[in-house]
């Protein structure tokens, strides 16, 4: 039999910095490394594209688009069909479409198999909301980050005005609290810890705090070192 491949996940609320921390991580361990909130922001895209509502979405026609969504990853690049998406899925608009074609169970079994492929040697780090809890279930070590909302709200902020994109704390403090309840409160796979994954709270800790941490559980799971 082939092999096992190491698997963390890293599930956590919006701008809890899972990203920031999955894709360090994964660098630093030489791993593969898969955003998986992408695949549902690119989702939510393609609908917008094909101008599908997703105020009151039709699941049917959703899945099926997320079936066959043409993404492309190349040299850092997110691409939907030819054309590179990077920054259009990266916005707060983006972000709520995600959240809402992402509620959907047809769209989430037809981005199960997708994501489960991103499992290759040596390793791979994902994150997301659901990683841990059902994507996969067996990874050798599970994290749920969390950040309390003020100051996952005030990192958002500092991100989006130093890429010269205006925003208001006030007004990312309430989507990001409206998009936690969302995640949180929907049927399929909902927003939980894993019920073997590890807390971690970095409220008040670095991203160099967070890495570490998390190479020091991984560290400590590892039986021949
Ligand atoms: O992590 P993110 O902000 O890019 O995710 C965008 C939305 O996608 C999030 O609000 C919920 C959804 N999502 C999900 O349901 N399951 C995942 N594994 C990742 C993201």
């Amino acid at each position: 039999p082939a092999a096992p491949v190491p698997v963390i996940c890293i599930d956590g609320p919006t701008a809890s910095g899972k990203g920031t921390l999955a894709s360090e991580v994964a660098r630093r361990l030489g791993y593969h490394y898969l955003d998986s909130g992408s695949l549902y922001r690119l989702t939510g895209l393609a609908a917008r594209r094909a101008g599908l509502a997703l105020e009151n979405p039709d699941e049917a026609r959703l899945s099926a688009l997320a079936r066959q969504l043409p993404v492309g990853f190349a040299g850092g690049h997110i691409l939907l069909g030819q054309e590179d998406v990077g920054e259009a899925i990266r916005t707060e608009a983006a972000g709520m479409d995600a959240s809402r074609v992402s509620a959907l169970p047809g769209v989430r079994q037809a981005l199960l198999e997708l994501q489960r492929s991103c499992a290759r040697l040596p390793g791979l780090v994902a994150d997301g909301r659901d990683m841990g809890t059902v994507i996969f279930p067996h990874a050798l070590l599970k994290v749920y980050l969390t950040a309390g909302s003020a100051q996952r709200a005030e990192r958002r902020h500092k991100q989006l005005i130093s890429k010269g994109i205006p925003a208001k704390l006030d007004g990312l403090r309430a989507d990001l609290e409206a998009r936690d309840a969302r995640d949180q409160n929907r049927v399929a796979s909902p927003l939980e810890p894993a019920q073997d994954a590890l807390l971690l709270d970095n409220t008040h800790l670095t991203i160099e705090d967070s890495v570490d941490q998390v190479l020091r559980w991984w560290q400590e799971r590892q039986p021949f070192r």
